[in-house]
């Protein structure tokens, strides 16, 4: 067949099209990600694309569809499915992303035995891994399913998989991963965003048209030709990431999109000899190790999602040794410390002009719930001032430039957390209590504040 192609220049970053090749992305701004591309409009491609439009069906009114089939498969696994928007929903496409060696392939394999156990047919293509490997990793998870079991299969061409999925009429099919699948009929490499991007789309249609859960696992990472799942996040259902210290075994996978659910939910996962463990009350582990009395340590009920839990924040201030001060924040978005850094200088006039300031979230957890900006703050003021925060204080509130405290949602969530954990006094800001200054819960003290300066005079 002859073959028209065309010359386009993608993004490597965010697959941003350009017909001529350009230094900076105009659309996510980062340098030298152009590379050149074979188009996508091949012949081959269309053709495959065009069978699985065939699938799908013609368009009917909506009072006459049929919402009861829109069940969702669950796992068991809870903090998956709470993830996952309460289930998985049949005929979504569901992109798992994450570091090399994090726990996706271990993730899927898992979700892939729980949903095996309620009886669907489950396959896994393993494009990485021989099959015998596959198996290996697979036999450490296992004994938790009572038995069930998956059909793998080792491939990477796209028409072969979609073979395979024709004949086999699986419910839920995990490709592991898109970057290493491809479309024999594109000459650009497995990885590269036309490859990644026409293999998502083949298997999207696919799994849209014959109503198959489909897990996309993708790797994250910038170096090399691998192309980021980002030029994937527009065309799936669901956004999740894995998250975690390389050295730490706790892993929380996040929400960052779900048509089928809410965003910002997470589940938090240990990382055993026998595979993932749900850890159901995240709170006890991340403040397992606090220390008794020490300095710039401070406890706050975030919520991510629906699901309250307590994290220690913990900040070091130290006189910079070499006339340049540094601020690093793991865990927490360094230009929010930045800003409450200037915050706490300027309006309390505390002085960390010529301070090396270090904050972390114990526990490898991503902190983003501005209710946690007032316990950043304490951390810092209290490692500066090398004054304790007392052991039964949580704290909470957004702090705004004026260093007045806001208020923050889910108050009763948050404090009850807190309780739960044996904390018995609450710094918290005091529009949270207008209605029901009465209304004091049993067991926590609750301290009201309107700005930094009363919180830390209360500390
Ligand atoms: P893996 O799921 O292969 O990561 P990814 O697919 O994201 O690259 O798992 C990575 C690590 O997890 C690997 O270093 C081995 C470890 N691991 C365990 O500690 N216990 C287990 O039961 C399994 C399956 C893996
Ligand atoms: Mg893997």
């Amino acid at each position: 067949m002859p073959m028209k192609t065309k010359t386009v220049f993608v993004c490597q970053e965010c697959g941003t099209n350009s017909v001529r090749w350009v230094g900076k992305c105009p659309n996510c701004e980062s340098w030298n990600s152009f590379v050149e591309e074979q188009s996508a409009a091949h012949p081959e491609t269309q053709k495959l694309r065009l069978q699985m439009a065939a699938l799908s069906v013609s368009p009917v009114l909506l009072k006459d569809v049929d919402t009861r089939q829109e069940r969702r498969f669950l796992t068991g696994m809870s903090e998956f499915d709470r993830v996952m928007g309460g289930g998985v929903v049949p005929g979504s496409v569901t992109l798992i992303g994450g570091d090399p060696g994090i726990g996706k392939s271990t993730i899927v394999i898992q979700s892939g035995y729980g949903l095996a156990r309620q009886g669907l047919k489950v396959l896994y293509v393993s494009g990485e891994e021989s099959v015998a490997q596959a198996k290996l990793r697979a036999d450490r998870v296992a004994k938790d399913f009572g038995g069930a079991d998956l059909f793998v299969v080792n491939a990477i061409d796209v028409q072969e998989i979609v073979d395979h999925v024709h004949t086999l009429k699986p419910q839920v099919v995990v490709i592991d991963s898109i970057q290493v699948v491809h479309l024999a009929e594109l000459s650009s490499s497995p990885g590269s965003v036309a490859q990644v991007r026409e293999s998502a789309a083949v298997f999207t249609q696919l799994a849209k048209a014959k109503g198959i859960a489909l897990f996309l696992v993708g790797h994250v990472t910038k170096e090399g030709m691998l192309a980021g799942p980002r030029v994937l996040e527009h065309m799936v259902d669901t956004v999740l990431y894995f998250e975690g210290e390389r050295y730490s075994s706790y892993r929380v996978l996040r929400t960052n999109k779900n048509r089928f659910g809410s965003t910002n939910e997470i589940g938090v996962f240990e990382m055993t000899a026998a595979g993932l463990q749900e850890v159901p009350n995240p709170s006890e582990i991340f403040l397992s190790e606090r220390p008794r009395d020490s300095s710039g340590s401070v406890v706050v009920p975030v919520l991510e999602g629906t699901r309250p839990f307590l994290v220690e924040i913990q900040g070091l201030v130290s006189r910079s040794a070499f006339g340049m001060v540094r601020q690093k924040a793991q865990g927490f978005d360094s230009n929010r410390l930045a800003l409450l850094v200037a915050v706490l200088e300027k309006r309390l006039g505390l002085n960390l002009g010529d301070k090396d300031i270090f904050l972390n979230v114990v526990g490898g957890v991503k902190v983003m719930d501005p209710a946690a900006d007032l316990a950043v703050i304490l951390a810092v003021a209290s490692a500066l001032l090398d004054k304790p925060v007392a052991h039964d204080l949580a704290v909470l509130g957004e702090v705004g430039l004026s260093a007045e405290v806001r208020s923050v949602s889910q108050i009763e969530v948050r404090v009850n957390e807190a309780q739960k954990l044996g904390f018995t006094r609450c710094i918290m800001p005091k529009n949270n209590l207008k209605g029901k200054a009465d209304h004091q819960p049993k067991g926590i003290k609750l301290i009201p504040v309107t700005n930094v300066r009363e919180a830390l005079d209360k500390m």
